[in-house]
């Protein structure tokens, strides 16, 4: 028993000194809204839904963003997720940029996104094949498929 206990106290003391190392910033910035992608309400809501969190700067920041170990996971896939797609700021970026982009996200939601961790968390943010053929058919630009590069 005392044993046990001195352990459960080591495992608190480590998990107050986690709480003191730094990690990534946690913070919605001001954008200008004028550069916010423009799509239908429908899409738009898609996205609002799934991906949002991660490739905005309207996060909605759940309470163990400010927990360690919690927090270093989602504040790093915030902060990756807007270097890779910010839909904030979609229209600043270069045409080529945009349609890259487009390819990437019609690959990227039969698989990777939103990502795993995230949805056991969020189940409500899986994307029903409804949801998938409506951003796909936006990604290629109506056509409903894109050429992919055999690798
Ligand atoms: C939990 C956070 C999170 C959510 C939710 C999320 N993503 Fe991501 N996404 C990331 C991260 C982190 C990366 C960067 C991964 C990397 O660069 O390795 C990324 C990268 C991407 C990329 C770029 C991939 C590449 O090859 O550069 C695309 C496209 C993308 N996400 C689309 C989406 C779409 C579409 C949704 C919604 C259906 C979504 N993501 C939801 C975190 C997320």
């Amino acid at each position: 028993m005392k044993s046990f206990l001195y352990f459960i106290g080591v495992l608190i003391v480590i998990f107050v000194i986690f709480q003191f190392i730094p990690s990534y910033e946690k913070a919605n910035p001001t954008f200008d809204k004028t550069k916010e992608i423009k799509i239908s309400k429908d899409l738009k809501s898609i996205f609002k839904k799934s991906c949002y969190d991660c490739h905005s700067f309207e996060t909605n920041w759940p309470w163990y963003a400010d927990v360690a170990p919690m927090k270093w996971v989602v504040r790093r896939d915030v902060v990756e997720g807007r270097k890779a797609l910010n839909f904030s700021i979609w229209d600043s970026y270069p045409n080529a940029k945009k349609e890259e982009l487009k390819k990437k996200i019609f690959r990227s939601i039969n698989l990777a996104m939103p990502l795993p961790q995230y949805l056991w968390l969020h189940p409500d943010a899986k994307l029903s094949s409804d949801d998938k053929k409506k951003v796909q058919n936006w990604a290629s630009n109506g056509k409903g498929y894109i050429k992919m590069e055999v690798r």
